[in-house]
């Protein structure tokens, strides 16, 4: 039973725009969303309310859709989701006390799936025990990024899983799990950057 962030980001950490993804509906980066759907498939996802609005107002298939508004709490049924609730620490007892109505999968863990404020929130209360991002080597126009500065601020990160892509014009796509260091080991600072500019280096270097 674990908590994980699952995000994709281009080069700037940029993760949307005007409510939607910066790179929505372009077909090259349909991969991204396969992965996505693999990794989250019959699982327990958590989302934003705006990021509930960025799907149509509609429910994820084939998982488990819990949403977070202090706003739209009581609309369960208009919402035609599993539950909303109406903040992080109340999602977070229900989980913890394992309610029976609370419809959680097989597998108990909770994907965090945006957007920005949610991440934050659960980063910031160093609830996220595994990281899940993939970054696009390219600079899009953008208005939400993300909260990249509450990485480390309570937990530190250590990268277990970094794998590239190389796609279009010598373009690289980095995908990367990171989960929580061990207490008592020496925190090593990864900024998102820097992992790109590393595995840019590592490919130009074979
Ligand atoms: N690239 C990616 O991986 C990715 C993933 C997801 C989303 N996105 C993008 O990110 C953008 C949306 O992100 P966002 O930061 O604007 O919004 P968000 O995090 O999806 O949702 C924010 C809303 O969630 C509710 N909320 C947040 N924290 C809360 C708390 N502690 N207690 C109760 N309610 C809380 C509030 O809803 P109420 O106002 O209703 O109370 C708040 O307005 C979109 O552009 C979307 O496409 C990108």
């Amino acid at each position: 039973m674990a908590i994980k962030i699952i995000a994709a980001m281009d080069s700037n950490c940029n993760i949307g725009k005007d409510g939607k993804l910066p790179w929505q509906g372009k077909p090259e980066y349909r991969w991204d969303m396969v992965h996505f759907k693999e990794t989250t498939r019959n699982k327990n996802v958590v989302m934003g309310y705006n990021t509930f609005l960025s799907l149509n107002s509609k429910a994820l298939p084939n998982r488990v859709n819990y949403v977070v508004s202090k706003k739209h709490a009581n609309l369960i049924n208009d919402l035609n989701v599993n539950k909303i609730f109406k903040s992080v620490e109340d999602l977070i007892y229900w989980y913890q006390t394992g309610y029976q109505w609370l419809k959680i999968t097989n597998n108990e863990d909770l994907y965090i799936i945006g957007g920005a404020e949610i991440y934050k929130e659960f980063l910031q209360a160093g609830l996220v025990d595994e990281i899940i991002i993939s970054i696009f080597d390219e600079k899009f126009d953008a208005n939400i990024s993300f909260p990249k500065e509450y990485l480390y601020k309570t937990h530190g990160y250590r990268i277990d899983e970094s794998k590239t892509k190389v796609y279009g014009n010598g373009k690289i796509y980095i995908f990367i799990r990171m989960t929580e260091k061990e207490v008592g080991i020496e925190h090593t600072y990864h900024d998102l950057s820097d992992i790109m500019k590393w595995n840019k280096n590592e490919i130009n270097n074979k």
